[in-house]
């Protein structure tokens, strides 16, 4: 899908981030880098607060999920065995005249004049020619003789193309002409100035390499709708796309050489499947069960863009939810059932989602994308923010029967925030091929009830399970693989039913942790009017955070800074709340500069000290404080002592 251009709104955002500490460009100071970013203070607790809730709602909130802290670079095998090494690769292609680089199947098609040029000669030539005296056909055919053949094609060319200039022209054939050979194409848009403005381009293209007054030669010139091969900034030709494998490479040890190569992880998932042995051995869990993971990945992308949306570094979030095959369900009870929908629309939201042992792939797909949907729903992004997009078969996936994007409405459209896709059992399947070691699980369950299951459907389960082997055995086969042996493999697989045996298949909700807060970011922007310190209304920037991911939770203001009582007082109330959440203190300015920055960093809560705190005005004001709620800019007035419950209440 290709991804639009960012927007005015985007605009403000990047320098809200920058402005306020979320989000600065990494090593800036040098110029940046592109594709990686840094969190400010106010970004890093943000960052730290996600995570912090996916890690409680995905890990500590269940008894069917433990977590995993795996290496980033791990055995170079795991990436051929995930089929890194050979296909993740995005088409790229590079702007001539530029260099610029382009993911191919982000080029938005265009219609135009596509110019087309043989090849470009220094101009002082034809000028020169142009200003000398009389015809001197045998000049032209002397030095066409001392041309290499391939210059001469494109010389014979142009003098085709020129003779009538050159005609009456004489030139110094002992001066051979600088001659660029290379072809080049711009598109422009149809109008009187089209062939000037493409000869524009093509002269900056050969004055770039070489030639200082370049005479563009024009081959041909044809209208083209909906091409992509030409760069949508310049209109000059992009080179046919070429795959680019995405992953960083780097050396292990002191030698760099091939055999020490290994990979910065492009996904923290393939160290799941990697230890998912040990892990089952090791935590008493049972299929269906999950591995959960966060952490690092880098992908060398080719067009870094969106602000963070797609960065070279960035973090995961994933969970692989191992389940049993349908196949394995239906031997233990009967028949696979599905989650019961009040609609027959393609929402999970209709869904009821009670857990059950007799669930297959479908039905826990489904869990995950609405418990997902969930998860967003509380952390505030409504689900009116999001779309589910339900991948189409012919684009899955070969190894996944079904995959959703959950898409982020974000201000350059909506894009996927979190995939969450059945991948059958390809991953541990894969790793057992690789690696040699066995990734199935003992059943008990199932060697008990397949010998109770009549004949017919044994043969029927196995015969199914028996295709789906063999289909996979047969798309990843290996050129020794023979059919032969593949349909013996798959048999054996299919004959470990009857014996409790089986490769656990996987649901893969993978989301991205910085994508997430670039979304929560763009959901909590917005502007309105409150009055200024003299009571005039100025526009608020304010950043409307969940409590619970907003990055600092309450601020405390004593009302004036040179009030040694008040200070002290405030300086309780922040110690008081200090241990339970974020707390920000601040006594410069007037309050409702304070207020404003408080707005602008995303703080749901203040509490202002005033002389009514210190029971100036009284003794039933004593020891309260005004708490004021940054969306609606409410005050009321709470007792010190209610504060904490009040405001744990609140932001958790
Ligand atoms: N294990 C499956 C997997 O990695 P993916 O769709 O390639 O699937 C999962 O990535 C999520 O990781 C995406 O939905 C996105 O949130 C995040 N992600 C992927 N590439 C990213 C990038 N270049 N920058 C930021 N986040 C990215």
């Amino acid at each position: 899908m290709a991804e639009p251009r960012s927007n005015e709104l985007m605009e403000k955002i990047v320098s809200l981030c920058k402005r306020r500490g979320f989000i600065f460009q990494s090593s800036e100071i040098y110029g940046g880098i592109n594709g990686f970013w840094d969190y400010g203070p106010l970004g890093a607790e943000l960052k730290r607060n996600v995570k912090e809730i996916w890690w409680r709602t995905m890990v500590h909130n269940r008894d069917d999920i433990v977590g995993l802290e795996a290496t980033i670079i791990m055995s170079p095998e795991i990436w051929k065995a995930s089929g890194h090494v050979d296909t993740f690769s995005d088409p790229m292609c590079d702007c001539l005249l530029t260099k610029k680089r382009f993911r191919a199947d982000q080029v938005e098609p265009q219609s135009g004049v596509a110019y087309y040029f043989a090849c470009a000669v220094q101009d002082e030539h034809r000028t020169e020619a142009l200003h000398n005296a009389a015809v001197n056909l045998d000049a032209h055919k002397a030095l066409l003789e001392k041309m290499p053949p391939e210059t001469r094609k494109r010389y014979e060319f142009l003098l085709t193309e020129y003779w009538d200039q050159i005609a009456n022209a004489g030139f110094d054939p002992n001066r051979l002409p600088k001659i660029d050979t290379r072809h080049f194409s711009v598109l422009v848009k149809p109008g009187p100035h089209e062939e000037a403005s493409a000869r524009k381009t093509a002269m900056q293209f050969y004055k770039r390499d070489g030639l200082e007054k370049p005479l563009p030669i024009l081959e041909k010139k044809e209208a083209i709708e909906n091409t992509t091969g030409f760069n949508p900034e310049n209109g000059a030709e992009l080179t046919p796309p070429r795959p680019f494998n995405l992953m960083f490479k780097t050396y292990v040890g002191p030698v760099a050489d091939e055999e020490n190569v290994a990979y910065l992880r492009p996904e923290t998932a393939q160290a799941i499947f990697a230890q998912f042995k040990n892990v089952l051995e090791t935590s008493r869990q049972k299929v269906p069960f999950g591995i959960a993971q966060m952490g690092k990945a880098f992908r060398n992308e080719v067009t870094p863009r969106n602000f963070t949306f797609r960065s070279r570094e960035f973090e995961q979030m994933e969970l692989e939810f191992f389940i049993k095959p349908d196949e394995v369900i239906e031997a233990i009870k009967c028949s696979v059932s599905s989650v019961q929908s009040e609609s027959s629309e393609l929402k999970t939201e209709n869904l009821k989602l009670e857990t059950s042992s007799a669930w297959g792939w479908e039905a826990w797909h489904k869990y995950w994308v609405e418990e997902r949907i969930k998860f967003y729903e509380g952390i505030g992004l409504p689900r009116a923010t999001l779309e589910e997009y339900w991948q189409k078969p012919e684009e899955l996936a070969h190894y996944a029967r079904a995959t959703v994007d959950l898409l982020f409405k974000f201000p350059f459209g909506a894009q996927e925030l979190e995939g969450i896709a059945a991948r059958s059992d390809f991953d541990l399947s894969q790793h057992e091929r690789f690696s040699g070691k066995p990734m199935g699980v003992f059943d008990d369950e199932l060697r008990a009830a397949w010998g109770k299951l009549p004949k017919e459907k044994q043969d029927d389960l196995r015969r199914r399970y028996y295709e789906h082997r063999k289909k996979y055995l047969t798309k990843t086969a290996r050129p020794d693989d023979t059919p032969e042996q593949i349909e013996k493999d798959a048999k054996e697989d299919a004959d470990g039913l009857a014996k409790g045996n089986y490769i656990p298949h996987v649901i893969e909700p993978s989301a991205g942790v910085d994508r997430l807060i670039l979304a929560l970011i763009c959901h909590a922007y917005s502007e309105d009017q409150a009055p200024d310190d003299k009571g005039k209304p100025e526009t608020r920037v304010v950043m409307r955070f969940h409590p619970r991911v907003a990055p600092i939770k309450v601020a405390v203001f004593p009302l004036l800074k040179n009030k040694p009582d008040l200070v002290a007082k405030a300086k309780e109330v922040r110690d008081l709340l200090r241990p339970h959440m974020t707390v920000f203190y601040d006594d410069t300015g007037a309050i409702g500069r304070r207020y404003r920055r408080q707005d602008e960093a995303g703080t749901p809560f203040g509490v202002t000290i005033d002389f009514d705190t210190l029971g100036e005005k009284g003794a039933e004001l004593k020891d309260t404080v005004t708490l004021r709620d940054r969306d609606t800019m409410k005050q009321e007035r709470v007792k010190i002592g209610d504060l904490l419950p009040l405001l744990l209440d609140r932001v958790r």
